[in-house]
């Protein structure tokens, strides 16, 4: 039997040390909370996806009386992106989230099915994405999508 220990990198910044760029994406993804439809859980998130032609495509969490059929920020900002550019690669995403009446103090993370789907443009496009968790207090900056979801399942698992 042996051991083995899978490290995630990341990188913990204020939002004045961030690059203006980082900076501007993360704003893109704040203002997006203020469209989400979220009457069923009140915790309103904005993703904000940016191409490498510089084009930003951004979304919000969009929710169903009948639960499962939601949608997180996340996906909606990365399928927006990919439905609209089908042929340029993502470079980054932020996300941030309200609820309460105020941004969350801890950087807000993706869920799982989120991972899937950032790592499925990733592989695509075979391109790293930079994700940007927005906090209050901290800011988490991610160099790629592998890096949050180790062990994960690709198109390679399928050869
Ligand atoms: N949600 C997101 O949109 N992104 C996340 O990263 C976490 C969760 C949404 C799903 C649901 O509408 C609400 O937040 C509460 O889970």
């Amino acid at each position: 039997m042996q051991k083995r220990v899978i490290e995630t990198r990341v990188s913990v910044y204020s939002f004045d040390e961030l690059p203006t760029g980082c900076q501007q994406l993360i704003n893109a993804a704040k203002e997006q909370v203020s469209n989400a439809y979220a009457p069923y859980s009140g915790f309103h998130v904005g993703a904000a996806v940016l191409l490498e032609n510089g084009e930003i495509f951004a979304g919000n969490n969009q929710e169903n009386s009948a639960y499962p059929s939601s949608l997180c920020a996340e996906r909606v900002a990365m399928f927006y992106a990919n439905a609209r550019r089908p042929d340029v690669p993502a470079s980054a995403i932020a996300i941030a989230a309200f609820a309460k009446g105020r941004f969350v103090d801890e950087p807000v993370t993706p869920c799982g099915s989120c991972r899937q789907v950032l790592l499925e443009t990733e592989i695509r496009f075979n391109r790293n994405i930079k994700v940007l968790l927005y906090g209050e207090k901290e800011i988490y900056m991610i160099d790629s999508i592998k890096d949050l979801l180790p062990l994960s399942f690709g198109k390679s698992n399928l050869k």
